[in-house]
């Protein structure tokens, strides 16, 4: 089957990595030469590293490359049985280049966007034959990321979304199924590493050295929230959190942080433009955390015990199966254990508890404790 990708950028130049390395023709579309050139020298620099490390063969390199053609004219994808479309995250832009595309491309061609926030639905809507729309979301790098969401819409019927589950497997991803609500698995379930941990900075529980230091330490989270919103930059997840918070009609739950904000306002984005919440400047000093075990202990359960809530509201709105919320937290953002796992092992009744009494603390809407974690407690039950 022949693959069409619509937008040479990040996300694009690595989705034809991945097709044209499982042996698919691929077409690669941009409308700017110089986003084609920058995909064109990106690919040969990483086809040249995987051949040096060994990882490929020189055959191998020069398939991959074949299999790649570009092109600056949407004419090209005619004959494609799947496009996957990642190009800027602007719904008017999208609508626009479904339309085009429909009128090229064969009535069972499977249309997909990698959108991280755009609900699959409102992308579709413009199609005359809607039910070929799906989501096909990749993650930051696509060659590497073993973790795929594929979203339905309400319009998609099942031999779109079977189909295209059947062609990301057989690129050896991960794939878990979602609903199309915002911020699909990932996106949402990890809103309260970043949002809980700004949250505990806030208050002047503790600075972000010390906030990271109890992830990692009592966690065994690779990064700590402080650190791997540096990494991210503070301007990108700044905005996946606000178009969080605006998708979910303002719940408090998702509410982006003043401090974030002001980071991004000020040009801190984190470590490519020098400095976010830390110094990345050559004689930066190391901030050193406060190596207070209760204190450590005590950010890194609250966190936790926010991160399991959120997944479990997910399993309570059917967003997608309690393995599947697993999947895709270990896959897409590499966490040490899946967050329902790791529930089970602390017991939910030790989770709900810490809930309560952090709601009874506060008093906001946005400790509340799921009514699924309630009724399992209640009913004492797990989740595997
Ligand atoms: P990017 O800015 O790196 O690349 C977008 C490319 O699309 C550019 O090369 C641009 O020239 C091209 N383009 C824009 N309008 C076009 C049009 N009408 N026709 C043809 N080409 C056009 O963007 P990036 O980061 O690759 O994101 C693309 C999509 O993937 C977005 O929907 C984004 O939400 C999503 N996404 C991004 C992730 C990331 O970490 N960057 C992760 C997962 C999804």
């Amino acid at each position: 089957m022949q693959i069409g990708i619509i937008g040479a950028g990040t996300m694009g130049s690595g989705i034809a990595q991945v097709a044209a390395q499982n042996s698919h023709s691929v077409i690669l579309v941009d409308s700017s030469e110089h986003a084609i050139a920058r995909a064109k020298s990106s690919l040969e620099i990483t086809l040249t590293k995987l051949v040096e490390k060994g990882k490929i063969s020189n055959e191998k390199s020069n398939d991959i490359r074949a299999n790649i053609s570009y092109s600056r004219e949407l004419d090209s994808l005619h004959n494609c049985g799947l496009i996957i479309e990642a190009i800027v995250e602007k719904l008017e832009i999208k609508h626009d280049l479904f339309l085009k595309i429909e009128s090229l491309v064969s009535d069972n061609c499977i249309i997909a966007s990698n959108t991280s926030s755009l609900s699959i639905a409102s992308l579709g809507s413009v199609l005359a034959n809607s039910n070929r729309i799906i989501g096909i979301h990749f993650f930051n790098p696509a060659p590497l990321m073993p973790l795929v969401e594929v979203i339905p819409a309400v319009q998609t019927t099942d031999q779109v979304l079977n189909k295209s589950v059947e062609i990301i497997k057989s690129w050896g991803k991960v794939v878990v199924v979602c609903k199309d609500t915002p911020g699909f698995i990932v996106n949402r379930v990890a809103r309260p590493f970043y949002g809980e941990a700004l949250r505990i900075y806030e208050e002047g529980k503790a600075d972000f050295a010390t906030i990271d230091w109890a992830m990692t330490e009592f966690g065994g989270f690779k990064m700590g929230p402080f650190t791997l919103m540096d990494y991210i930059g503070n301007d990108v997840n700044y905005s996946v959190t606000e178009s969080v918070f605006e998708a979910f009609y303002y719940d408090p739950r998702f509410k982006p942080s003043f401090t974030q904000r002001r980071h991004k306002e000020a040009g801190f984005y984190g470590r490519k433009s020098g400095r976010g919440y830390y110094d990345y400047s050559e004689n930066a000093q190391e901030v050193s955390p406060k190596l207070d075990v209760e204190l450590g202990k005590e950010i890194f359960e609250r966190i936790l015990a926010m991160l399991i809530n959120e997944a479990i509201d997910a399993v309570f709105m059917q967003v997608a199966s309690p393995e599947d919320i697993d999947l895709a937290m270990t896959k897409g953002v590499n966490y040490p254990k899946g967050l329902l796992k790791w529930a089970d092992e602390i017991g939910l009744e030790n989770i709900l508890l810490q809930l309560e009494n952090l709601f009874h603390e506060y008093g906001e809407d946005r400790y509340r404790p799921n009514p699924l974690l309630r009724k399992m407690v209640r009913e004492k039950r797990s989740f595997f």
